[in-house]
């Protein structure tokens, strides 16, 4: 897995070894550490700032080289804004960490000490801004050789290795890092997933990786095709029949929970580690973008990741399904019909359309063992979804209002939004076949939803969510604490689901 940047923690008082950050709120107000630095400087620095028009705003910065009276070759002087929210936090960090790394230097000091707490505490503030500064950092470079010099696209500088914290109480900010980090794993090992090409990450290499975390306390089992076709799950083995790599599907186990009643939260991801659309291929342009469509299943790797890392208080399940959608002699034809381990049949109208069919059988598998308390599945299902919101929120369906409202104001705190979209009958009406229980597409209409009606067929009475992440999982807006364009989406979403509605209540 990509490496993690180090983050250390430490008091306000020692000298930095490197680059210095100072914080500044609005007005140009500072907190005593950074008065004090100034004091030192004789004013320099308040005069840079007004030199420079800086006032503190958001996303603005100032750098002082060679500050005099201070042990460091350079002084960033970064604007807050107000930071009022955890997620203003997390951006202010993945701002200082992009400052930092524009510039020389192995190591940087931040002073996390704002003029203003609002509603944090010290260590709240400063670990924050730790994940914020990590989730920034994050690069995949693994398959580049050539340097700079040798005329590679970008010039490889020195990313920084280090980044120490200063703050009030550092010993209680790692504390509270550490579950942050745990998170910023879960999201490096999603970006790491769907970043790796298709010829590397077949069904096969992704259940391996996943056997690799059993190492942080998960069970890990993982399903081969003669098993699959034992548990007759037809419709996940039919998206995988035209590939020469066999299909599989893995379930990740976490026993976290105090109370032996507690049941179990279900996470399913969608694994289509290539979509090349089968036979209903698609066009050449932009293809390569499908070695993304396992960005469901990577989310769930990494939600389970992050859970098991941080110890959650929860039993929660994961289970993926991975397959690779061909075209061959051997793959499934339009108006072929399959039988799903639900026994519904499904008439493959469009063998495109294949993440349904994947979802179907593993949403069955999962209610069926695990009787969950709710599913919630991830999938780059449709690119309707990308039509209807862009890159911003993904697509949220439901047949549960409280989940659904849980899963909204997760995503309003973490920034990983998802906005409600509708299910009813007269969608479901548009996927009715003449030919079989239903087909797999519904026509040109309203594509994300009959996609989400396809699948709501396969679930009980279980509350369910199911998150079209089309357009938010790979090549989704890049900000400040997303440099990637695989995104990790959904993992610091799902986390903060389980840590705001689930641990507490379960322990
Ligand atoms: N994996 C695609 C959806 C997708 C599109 C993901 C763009 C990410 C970016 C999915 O399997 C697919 O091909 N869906 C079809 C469904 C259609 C045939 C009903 C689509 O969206 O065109
Ligand atoms: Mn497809
Ligand atoms: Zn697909």
């Amino acid at each position: 897995m990509s490496q993690l940047l180090e983050v250390q923690f430490a008091s306000l008082s020692p000298a930095p070894t490197g680059t210095l950050v100072l914080l500044a709120a609005q007005e140009l107000a500072l907190a005593p550490t950074a008065r004090g630095l100034d004091e030192r400087m004789k004013g320099a620095l308040s005069k840079a700032a007004r030199a420079a028009d800086f006032t503190g705003k958001a996303k603005t910065a100032i750098e002082i080289l060679a500050p005099t009276g201070i042990d460091a070759p350079r002084l960033l002087l970064l604007g807050t804004g107000k930071a009022a929210k955890e997620l203003d936090r997390l951006l202010l960090g993945g701002f200082a960490f992009a400052q930092i790394s524009a510039r020389k230097g192995e190591t940087a000091s931040i002073i996390a000490e704002p003029a203003d707490l609002g509603e944090a505490s010290a260590e709240v503030f400063a670990a924050d801004l730790a994940l914020g500064a990590v989730l920034r950092s994050y690069t995949f470079k693994k398959y580049r050789t050539r340097k700079a010099d040798e005329g590679a696209e970008e010039e490889p500088r020195e990313e920084p290795r280090k980044l120490i914290i200063q703050c009030a109480k550092p010993d209680a900010a790692a504390k509270a890092f550490a579950a942050r980090k745990a998170v910023a794993e879960g999201a490096f090992l999603a970006r790491d997933l769907v970043n790796e090409p298709a010829n590397m990450l077949g069904p096969v290499e992704f259940a391996e990786r996943m056997r690799d975390l059993s190492r942080t306390g998960l069970e890990i089992e993982v399903l081969d095709e003669d098993q699959l076709a034992a548990l007759k799950m037809g419709a996940l083995l039919a998206v995988g029949q035209g590939s020469e790599r066999p299909s599989r599907v893995v379930v990740l186990q976490w026993h976290g929970a105090k109370s032996k009643r507690a049941k179990t939260l279900c996470f399913v991801g969608k694994g289509v580690c290539f979509d090349t659309g089968g036979i209903s291929m698609k066009p050449a342009g932009g293809m390569e973008d499908m070695k993304g469509d396992m960005g469901g299943a990577a989310c769930v790797a990494g939600l389970m990741l992050a859970l098991a890392t941080r110890k959650a208080a929860v039993n929660a399940v994961g289970l993926i399904g991975l397959t690779e959608n061909m075209p061959s002699g051997k793959a499934q034809r339009p108006g072929d019909i399959i039988t799903s381990m639900s026994g519904q049949t499904i008439e493959v109208l469009n063998t495109d359309a294949e993440g349904r069919l994947v979802l179907a059988d593993v949403l069955w598998y999962a209610q069926e063992r695990f009787k969950p308390r709710f599913i919630v599945d991830l999938a780059t299902l449709t690119g309707a979804i990308i039509v209807a919101l862009g890159k911003e929120y993904a697509g949220l369906f439901s047949n549960d209002d409280r989940l659904a409202a849980e899963l909204a104001a997760a995503g309003e705190a973490t920034g990983e939004k998802v906005w409600r979209m509708p299910l009813g009958k007269a969608y479901d009406k548009l996927i009715d076949s003449k030919n079989a229980d239903m087909k797999n597409i519904g026509g040109r209409h309203a594509g994300a939803i009959t996609g989400a009606q396809f699948v709501q067929r396969f679930i009980k009475d279980t509350p369910w969510a199911h998150l079209d992440v089309a357009g938010t999982a790979m090549d989704s807006s890049r900000n400040d604490i997303n440099p990637s364009w695989a995104s990790g989406w959904g993992v610091r979403l799902l986390d903060r689901l389980i840590s705001d509605s689930y641990e507490k209540a379960e322990k």
